[in-house]
């Protein structure tokens, strides 16, 4: 059994769905309370035993790599005003060695993970999406390298999502399930509205075998015209099987504004200097919109 050490991150998006606020800065970089989105899944793969991380990035995403380097400066400055928790906090986003690849054309996830396949060669890997924030006991990540360490076999992490949102995800469709996990017959990236098979949507973390760059070699296109990892995850379970993992754990969706704004609530509220201050101003608000026989 071969084990898993490398990760891949995409991040070459343009975070259109955040304009004007990505005009300048990554989509990655926005902060949830005062941590950029991306940390949170470097962290989940760190505590997931990942040694070699790749970043795949695109135009205008310097600033990614800036913050997972050192800051002599920074650090300096706080080491001089004995801020020693802050400092601790920053020298932990550069305490491990990550890679930059660039994406150079916007042609879709499947082609982005394809740009890192030099860097894994033949080996067994892991794919964080940033779009997908998850809070477990376990890392969400663990879970599955735990799965593949018995089963030997792709895996790829679901959760049931609302029959309304089928249309946003890539959704299996199952022959078999023993427990949490599920023998899959087909992986259907966006299915049209009303056409979903199940449920059951894939949630931004796989293990993936190295064979899937044979598939993504072909750069077919997908849904919405572009190269989607899904696609060549389904033509690798034709010929070996992919398994699908409803992992332990909630996870929250950064990638649109809604979901943004209410995951920096409940971070807030998980948050032991910010919760009261928050609870009360949400009631304020709340009382107010009363008022105006809004809500
Ligand atoms: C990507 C994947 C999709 C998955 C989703 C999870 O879609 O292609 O299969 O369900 O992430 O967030 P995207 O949201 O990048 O369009």
């Amino acid at each position: 059994m071969r084990k898993i050490t490398k990760a891949v991150i995409p991040a070459a998006g343009l975070g259109t769905r955040f304009l004007p606020a990505t005009k300048a800065m990554p989509k990655e970089m926005l902060p949830i309370i005062d941590k950029p989105t991306i940390q949170y899944i470097v962290d989940e793969a760190i505590e997931s035993g990942i040694e070699d991380l790749i970043i795949v990035t695109g135009k205008g995403k310097r600033a990614i790599e800036d913050h997972f380097d050192n800051a002599f400066e920074l650090e300096y400055r706080l080491m001089d005003k004995e801020k020693l928790e802050l400092l601790t906090e920053v020298q932990r986003s550069s305490s491990i060695d990550i890679h930059y690849i660039r994406q150079k054309e916007p042609n879709g996830l499947g082609h982005a993970i394809w740009c890192a396949r030099r860097f894994i060669g033949d080996e067994p890997f892991a794919v964080l999406l940033g779009d997908d924030i998850v809070v477990s006991e376990e890392p969400c990540l663990k879970q599955l390298i735990q799965f593949y360490e018995q089963m030997n076999a792709s895996i790829v992490g679901i959760q049931p999502v609302k029959e309304s949102e089928t249309h946003r995800y890539g959704i299996i469709d199952y022959t078999e399930q023993m427990g949490r996990l599920y023998r899959v017959n087909k992986f259907i990236e966006k299915p049209t509205k009303g056409t979903a098979p199940s449920n059951l949507a894939i949630m931004g973390r796989y293990i993936l075998e190295p064979e899937v760059f044979d598939f993504l070699e072909q750069q077919e296109k997908g849904a919405g015209g572009e190269i989607q990892l899904t696609d060549a995850i389904q033509r690798m379970n034709e010929v070996r099987p992919v398994y699908a993992y409803n992992f332990h754990g909630t996870r929250y969706d950064v990638g649109e504004k809604l979901g943004f704004i209410l995951t920096t609530i409940q971070f807030a509220l998980q948050n032991d200097e910010l919760r009261t201050p928050v609870l009360s101003g949400l009631k304020e608000i709340l009382q107010e919109e009363k008022m105006l026989k809004i809500v």
